[in-house]
């Protein structure tokens, strides 16, 4: 069970550097949230901005699943499935960012530390307008017209992953690929047109060209271009 114990903090640096400094001192499960964060981060050693009413939350785990694309299938369709209760139709940007309208509404960082996984969660919340990321990025205000406590989000996401939690691994890939954002998806890849074709069930993504295929790792490819232009 997730959830039994949750954090509250008014400003954290980042709630995946607090757990992973405080490892010890807590039990797998717990959740640790902060209404603003200092310096958020993102995948690839991105920032992630992280203004008050939004959603910032880190959630410790013990390692115990089969791979690592099982957290990175269970924290997405988690997800999905949570934003699906404020009437969001989200999908999943391979690995694991979360579309809206073609538009990233949240993000995940999945860290590991000694035996255990740090899942750090953002969810663009309130936000109005997003200057630069005008057409990469949306929130749920947006989305719906709509402002919600952040917490109603964590609590739903708390409550959907206590439900899925018996979720097998073939389950959590069925689920992962209905709610994909990328499979059929044209893409440049070094130059060369290709297609989306598959994501195995190791977390590979498959590739077609004319007459070849090949398999990349989520390190390996960024699939900038799939924003809504
Ligand atoms: C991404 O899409 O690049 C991942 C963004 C993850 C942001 C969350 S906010 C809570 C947790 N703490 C952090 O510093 N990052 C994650």
């Amino acid at each position: 069970m997730i959830g039994k114990d949750i954090l509250f903090f008014n400003s954290l640096t980042s709630t995946n550097e607090y757990v992973k400094k405080h490892l010890d001192e807590l039990d797998a499960g717990t959740i640790v949230t902060a209404k603003q964060q200092i310096s958020g981060k993102g995948r690839r050693g991105r920032t992630w901005i992280s203004n008050q009413g939004n959603l910032f939350f880190s959630l410790l785990l013990e390692k115990d699943y089969e791979s690592n694309f099982s957290y990175v299938m269970r924290a997405s369709t988690v997800l999905v499935r949570s934003l699906a209760e404020f009437g969001l139709d989200a999908k999943i940007k391979y690995p694991n960012d979360i579309m809206v309208r073609g538009r990233k509404i949240a993000g995940i960082l999945i860290e590991a530390k000694a035996d255990h996984i740090i899942i750090g969660v953002g969810v663009n919340v309130k936000e109005e307008k997003f200057e630069t990321l005008e057409k990469k990025a949306t929130s749920i205000k947006i989305e719906t017209g709509h402002i919600f406590d952040p917490l109603d989000i964590l609590y739903a996401f708390v409550k959907s992953c206590n439900e899925k939690l018996d979720d097998t691994e073939e389950q959590l890939y069925q689920k992962y690929l209905i709610h994909s954002y990328v499979i059929g998806k044209e893409i440049n890849y070094k130059g060369q047109k290709a297609t989306i074709t598959k994501i195995t069930r190791k977390g590979l993504l498959q590739i077609s060209f004319d007459d070849t295929f090949r398999l990349v790792s989520m390190d390996d490819i960024t699939l900038e271009e799939l924003y809504y232009d």
